[in-house]
């Protein structure tokens, strides 16, 4: 067993706070994928997960039990680091079995330990070799065979895949994932690579600047983005922002910016002419767009209409609104480049001072400079507030009319 609970966790170095009051709960054979760039505090609440770097303030527990001043080694958790720190002049079967020797263990144990593990990670045929006669790859499935070797309730793994090439990552990613499946045990597991999160993990904990933006479900980050910064950084390329306003324009609300307008399907008084309800982000996936030259446009068609409070929580704007039947949103603008991914493309558009990406099928059929129209559905379109960044949601007790931003971290 081992559950892992994070509670309001800190770490200052001087002035910098590395880890900001950070709090999570991974179950019992969760796979928690801690994500965000560089900088962002990912290794630093990974080692005091480990036991490696002591928090400033907060607590950790593993079952419930606070290990915050125990050291790494009585916390029964194995870490594997993206340099694989193996011994040189030990061979195979010697790093594996390192951690079993150094706790005294018996010989025949061992060696038939080792050789358990060597099974799981296909190294069988490599245990006399030498780290330095051994591929990347072979080194990386060394360094976790070590930490298998041992059995223990966690394994902590901080960017293990990063010295590998883009096919030996793809081929160990999904060994790791098999391994968690296979041993049933709770893995807490750092990267800065979303694609590695999307597949990976059971829920992704998304940090920025040593704070927690959003814990949830690979699907919930990537669907319904906690705030501008998750959305920003999850895609490839990632959600387009735009700086939009809220208006009230005949008895409606919309988002809207030049070239834009984004009719949101709730109902609004009316009042004389258009009214700014609130300044807002407005986001959209580069799949959710498509693409028309603008000549072909004419009037902004119907889309389908907006499903009727089918989103969790009433929530979004965007994906609860409570009128339906509202058009598609539009945004006009001009191609700047294409990019040829092979299997489709992505079109840069210019839309008012704004870069917008479009991923279309290949060949979509635009040339740069043309004049173009974007089309989205509504319930594809996502508001933040511009000023915290957080996520937008439709929240009719508070006030009836205009989107709220939604405060807790967690969605
Ligand atoms: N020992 C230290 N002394 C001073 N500052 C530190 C120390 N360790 C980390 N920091 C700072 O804390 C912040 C978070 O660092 P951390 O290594 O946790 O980031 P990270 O998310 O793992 O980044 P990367 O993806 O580059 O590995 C950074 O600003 C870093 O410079
Ligand atoms: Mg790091």
């Amino acid at each position: 067993m081992s559950r892992i609970t994070v509670e309001n966790v800190t770490r200052r170095y001087g002035d910098v706070r590395a880890v900001d009051g950070v709090s999570l709960d991974v179950a019992h054979g969760d796979f928690l994928v801690l994500l965000g760039p560089s900088g962002c505090g990912k290794s630093t609440l990974l080692r005091m997960i480990a036991g490696l770097v002591s928090p400033s303030d907060g607590r950790v527990l593993v079952d419930g039990n606070d290990v915050t001043e125990a050291p790494a080694r009585d916390r029964d958790l194995a870490m594997v680091f993206q340099s694989y720190a193996l011994y040189p002049h030990l061979t195979v079967e010697r790093n594996i079995g390192f951690p079993l020797r150094a706790r005294k263990q018996r010989k025949a144990d061992i060696r038939r330990r080792v050789a358990e593990v060597a099974d799981i990670l296909d190294l069988g045929a490599l245990l006399d070799r030498r780290p330095r006669a051994l591929s990347g790859g072979q080194r990386q499935r060394v360094a976790l065979g070590r930490a298998l070797v041992r059995d223990p309730g966690a394994f902590l793994m901080d960017e293990p895949l990063s010295n590998l090439d883009a096919q030996l990552r793809t081929a160990t990613r999904t060994e790791i994932t098999e391994l968690h499946r296979r041993l049933g045990r709770t893995f807490v597991y750092v990267t800065h690579d979303q694609v590695e999160a999307m597949t990976m993990a059971t829920s992704v904990a998304v940090l920025n600047r040593g704070r927690l933006e959003q814990l949830g479900t690979p699907t919930e980050v990537y669907d319904t983005p906690a705030s501008a910064f998750v959305a920003g950084f999850l895609g490839s390329p990632p959600m387009n922002l735009l700086d939009a306003e809220i208006v009230s324009r005949d008895g409606r609300l919309h988002a809207v910016a030049e070239g834009v307008d984004v009719p949101l399907g709730l109902d609004h008084p009316s009042h004389e002419g258009e009214q700014v309800r609130r300044p807002a982000i407005l986001g959209v996936r580069p799949e959710h767009l498509s693409l028309r030259p603008a000549a072909d446009a004419g009037p902004a068609p119907e889309a389908g209409g907006v499903p009727n409070g089918s989103a969790p929580n009433g929530s979004a704007p965007n994906g609860g609104a409570p009128n339906g039947g509202a058009p598609a949103a539009t945004l006009r603008g001009s191609v700047r480049s294409i990019e040829n991914l092979g299997s489709e493309e992505i079109a840069h558009c210019r839309v008012g001072a704004a870069e917008v990406a479009v991923r279309a099928r290949r060949p979509a059929g635009f040339t740069v400079g043309e004049a173009v129209v974007l089309t989205v559905r509504p319930e594809h379109t996502h508001l933040f507030d511009r000023e915290s960044g957080r996520r937008l949601v439709w929240q009719p007790d508070r006030d009836p009319q205009v989107p709220a931003a939604r405060v807790p971290v967690a969605t």
